[in-house]
């Protein structure tokens, strides 16, 4: 191969990695909401573009399951960790332990949960119960790994928001606020770390068929509904999440910090 490189620049060769950019081998990704759903499907993804998986939820039943389809396919390593995120202390003591087991490049803070009520139903619990997990339980999670990515110099964090951090829409209004914070959040950590060269972005999806939405989905109504907004005339299916991760958490986006790419089906540019 070099005696074919012979007279090409080193700036030039870097330009003939192609698809090797992409690749996620060697890399530790943390995925939170690991369990089912979105999380589940991006672990999966995840490791079978090569990178070691840690999983990180409640149900440690579930994790356990995942980490089985894992083990069946891949020969990296993988791993579950039990965690609260709405509890700072769990969340510190799942980082530490994750980081006994080794370094982490990539976490896909991706946990969430909605509690679907009109603005005047919010309750002081239900209000406490979605910022603790979707907003509170990110930044703690990011502060914990993006303080080692940090003094490591290097390392991505991918922000799983929604597009309803981005447009009005009636899923209710804490998720809304939550989902939009995160995104904020996004802009300002890949702020004040860009200079590490630790990156922060987030994906914002719209519907995709997970135990959060299934029952919405299976309203013919309400699906109606969201198929007349979106430009590809369907719902995503799970695996078309996982490119648009991948691009975030390998270097194949390496100048790419503070972005929210919607992964949508065309929603957020739906004009009519
Ligand atoms: N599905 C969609 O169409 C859609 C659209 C836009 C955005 N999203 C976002 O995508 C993410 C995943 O959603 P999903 O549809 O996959 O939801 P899901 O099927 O309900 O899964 C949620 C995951 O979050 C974990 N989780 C919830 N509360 C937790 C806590 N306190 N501590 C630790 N883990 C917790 C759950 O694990 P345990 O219960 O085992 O702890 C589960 O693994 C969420 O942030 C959601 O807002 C989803």
């Amino acid at each position: 191969m070099d005696g074919h490189l012979a007279g090409i620049s080193q700036e030039d060769r870097r330009l003939l990695q192609g698809t090797a950019q992409f690749a996620l081998a060697g890399k530790r990704v943390v995925v939170t909401g690991a369990s089912r759903g979105i999380g589940r499907a991006l672990a999966i993804g995840l490791a079978a573009c090569g990178a070691d998986v840690a999983l990180v939820g409640r149900d440690r039943q579930a994790l356990a399951e995942v980490q089985e389809v894992i083990a069946r396919f891949s020969d990296g390593r993988v791993e579950s960790y039990a965690c609260d995120l709405r509890n700072v202390n769990s969340i510190g003591a799942m980082a530490e332990a994750v980081l006994a087991d080794g370094a982490v490049d990539v976490l896909i803070n991706n946990a969430g949960v909605n509690i679907r009520e009109s603005a005047f139903d919010v309750t002081p619990e239900s209000w406490q119960t979605i910022i603790d997990t979707d907003l509170r339980g990110a930044f703690f999670t990011a502060q914990a790994f993006g303080k080692h990515m940090v003094e490591r110099r290097i390392g991505s964090i991918v922000n799983i928001s929604s597009v309803g951090g981005h447009v009005a829409l009636r899923t209710g209004v804490v998720y809304a606020a939550a989902k939009a914070g995160l995104q904020q959040m996004t802009k300002v950590l890949a702020m004040e770390w860009g200079k590490y060269q630790v990156r922060v972005n987030a994906v914002g999806p719209w519907y995709f068929r997970t135990p959060l939405t299934a029952k919405l989905l299976d309203q013919p109504e309400y699906l109606a509904d969201i198929l007349a907004r979106t430009p590809l005339g369907r719902v995503g299916e799970l695996h078309e999440l996982v490119g648009p991760v991948v691009f975030f958490a390998s270097d194949a986006s390496t100048y790419v910090t503070g972005q929210t790419l919607f992964v949508d089906g065309g929603m957020t540019i739906f004009g009519f």
